[in-house]
């Protein structure tokens, strides 16, 4: 007999968890790097340190940790998931998937999984694909984790990018809910035409690797910050608006806005032109960095666990990436929260020593 869903349903996170590595890139170490100043980052981005992998860590492995939280907090086991979504920019191998190597680690034997790639807006648009195999019916129970270890394409000689971004990972698990709960809203947009703003130029068919891409370092991130400022500003504040206005909602229904962590420049400029107040904007990029597709999954397992979230608040998800990517979703959030809350790390507070000489991260087996 065909099995169909008697109606749309609503999708819902029912868990949450992150993974960051316990290694601390602080400012003063780029100082020792490269040309550039604890004052002009702060001033700049709003960042004060950011977590490394370490050399025998892969995303995989970030996202495990993660995702055995999220499991854990939902309550279900790996083996009640039906597909895994992972959001990332930096995959192990770009074959096999991330997700599918996830899936063996995590055993999540009943699973489909497979990778999104849509740069820092990877977790919303995971989330609007969620939403959509839940709803119809494809899928009971859904892992989504964003992932990055931009440490291992970020060039440590280039001082306009090296210092922004960090290591991490965020994951929720997603299930079937009615459809005035959860996710009630999702904007996601794309725009190939600014695809040189934010780009790995080789290491894809375009530009296989070969000594030349390497010499010309060309596996690295490349970036023309001061127009993706302009963009990102703009792209999030559209995209947030829309979906509140799809999901029947305004500004002021907010209750909490979890923007990607980017620069805190880019969400001071976003929130002022949505007009939020600022207790009401999650902000951790002093601690992080941009870890990209996972910064806002690590923001929401942090505010859950800190009990910031209580059912029936509305929560905004916002983000801009390369492509361009951006988007946002609203959602009814349902999950009770934590008995007792849990404390965040303040920067610097689980530091492993630093190594007296500065270095880069990448490759030195430390
Ligand atoms: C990268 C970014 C922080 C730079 O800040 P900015 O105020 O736009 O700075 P500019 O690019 O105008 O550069 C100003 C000067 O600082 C210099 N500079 C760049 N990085 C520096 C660093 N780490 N330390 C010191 N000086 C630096 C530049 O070389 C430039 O010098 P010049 O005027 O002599 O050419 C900012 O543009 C940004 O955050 N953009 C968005 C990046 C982003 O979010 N990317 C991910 C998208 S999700």
């Amino acid at each position: 007999m065909i099995r169909r869903p008697d109606a749309i349903r609503g999708a819902t996170i029912v868990g949450t968890g992150m993974y960051v590595p316990d290694r601390v890139l602080t400012n003063a170490d780029f100082e020792r790097m490269v040309e550039t100043s604890d004052e002009w980052i702060r001033e700049r981005t709003g960042i004060v340190e950011r977590r490394i992998a370490r050399p025998d860590q892969a995303s995989s492995d970030l996202a495990l940790i993660a995702a055995q939280h999220a499991l854990e907090s939902a309550g279900l086991t790996a083996a009640d998931l039906d597909q895994i979504i992972v959001a990332t920019t930096t995959p192990d191998r770009i074959l096999p998937s991330c997700a599918c190597t996830l899936q063996a680690k995590i055993g999540a034997v009943n699973a489909a999984a497979y990778d999104v790639f849509a740069a820092c807006t990877g977790f919303i648009y995971g989330l609007g694909l969620a939403r959509g195999v839940i709803g119809t019916g494809i899928a009971d129970t859904v892992l989504l984790v964003g992932v990055e270890m931009l440490s291992r394409i970020v060039d440590y000689t280039d001082r306009n990018t090296c210092v922004l971004f960090g290591d991490g990972a965020g994951a929720a698990v997603l299930r079937p809910c009615g459809p005035e709960d959860g996710i009630l809203a999702v904007s996601i947009h794309s725009d190939g035409v600014l695809g040189d703003l934010l780009e790995v130029p080789a290491g894809g068919s375009l530009r296989p690797a070969s000594a030349e891409t390497v010499r010309d370092r060309d596996h690295f991130i490349k970036m023309r910050g001061r127009e993706l400022f302009k963009v990102a500003v703009r792209g999030m504040e559209d995209s947030l608006r829309q979906a509140l206005d799809r999901a029947g909602l305004s500004v002021g229904d907010l209750d909490l806005v979890i923007p990607h962590q980017a620069n805190q420049r880019i969400i001071d400029a976003t929130r002022e032109r949505l007009g939020v107040p600022a207790d009401k904007v999650i902000l951790n990029i002093a601690r992080f960095g941009n870890t990209s597709s996972a910064s806002i999954p690590i923001s929401l397992d942090e505010v859950q666990r800190q009990g910031r979230l209580k059912p029936g608040d509305h929560v905004g998800f916002v983000a801009f990436g390369g492509g361009a990517t951006w988007g946002a979703t609203v959602t009814r959030w349902t999950m009770p929260a934590p008995r007792r809350s849990q404390p965040v790390a303040a920067p610097g507070a689980e530091a492993e020593p630093q190594a007296a000489a500065p270095s880069p991260v990448r490759g030195t087996g430390s």
